[in-house]
């Protein structure tokens, strides 16, 4: 099958999926842009605008563009506060923020079909804000709420070989709990996830991680949009 009539395929069974009407951006008509299945990825660095920012934004444009039926949005822990003590139990402390409910409220809309998880790489592993998020994601577990998204992960090293791959393995064990369906970056570079270097606080320079972030995105995409043609039996 050419790549234009399986987008249109996938398109219709989205669209169905969606139960409304979706049109695809190239085509100028009007959008329910609130109906689409939607996209989302969550960068984990706390620093604002760096490169595990601009890696994930790179998986979600690519995404965006192999399926405009696709809704995308990032969301940027940076700044944010969320406090993974409460994912124990832990009541909140006075004047203490906690910024995890409405990036849940993100979450868990059934618009979302696919979820990406992008972390820079510290002392081989996962951020402390990623791991904090990801330990507070245990709500969902009460109702599974994110059962069946579609979700890969992503991770941003200073060095070549700074452990990327097994930070990627750790969010993807995390993300499985959840129940969701991890895929990795997809054929040809056929890995868990992306794994990228940031090299003066840029990941332009990596095309090889550039490309596997842009495979990430579009693997989940495809995935998801298959899996939302067929409404899971809870
Ligand atoms: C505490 C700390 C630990 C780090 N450990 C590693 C590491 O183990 N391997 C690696 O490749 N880079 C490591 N780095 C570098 C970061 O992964 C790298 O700077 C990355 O780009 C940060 O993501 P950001 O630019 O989105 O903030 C570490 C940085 C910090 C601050």
């Amino acid at each position: 099958m050419n790549k234009t009539p399986r987008r249109q395929f996938l398109r219709a069974f989205a669209l169905s999926a969606a139960g409304g009407v979706a049109v695809n951006r190239a085509s100028s008509q009007p959008v329910a842009s609130d109906l689409r299945p939607r996209l989302v990825g969550v960068a984990c660095s706390p620093r604002q605008g760096k490169s595990t920012r601009s890696a994930v934004q790179l998986a979600l444009d690519a995404a965006e563009e192999a399926y405009p039926e696709l809704e995308v949005e990032l969301i940027d822990l940076a700044g944010l506060k969320i406090p993974g003590e409460l994912a124990a139990g832990l009541p909140l402390e006075p004047g203490q923020i906690d910024d995890f409910p409405k990036v849940a409220g993100k979450l868990a809309d059934p618009r979302v079909v696919g979820l990406l998880v992008g972390t820079p790489v510290y002392m081989g592993s996962m951020s402390a804000l990623c791991k904090a998020f990801l330990d507070r994601c245990i709500v969902f577990r009460r109702d599974w709420a994110l059962r069946d998204k579609v979700a890969g992960a992503l991770a941003v090293g200073g060095s070549r070989n700074g452990g990327q791959d097994t930070t990627v393995l750790a969010v993807l064990a995390a993300l499985m709990r959840q129940d969701v369906i991890v895929v990795g970056d997809g054929k040809p570079i056929g890995h868990p996830g992306a794994t990228l270097q940031s090299q003066q606080e840029s990941i332009e320079s990596d095309e090889t991680g550039c490309a596997s972030a842009k495979g990430l995105g579009r693997r989940v995409a495809e995935v998801a949009l298959r899996l939302a043609s067929k409404p899971a039996n809870r």
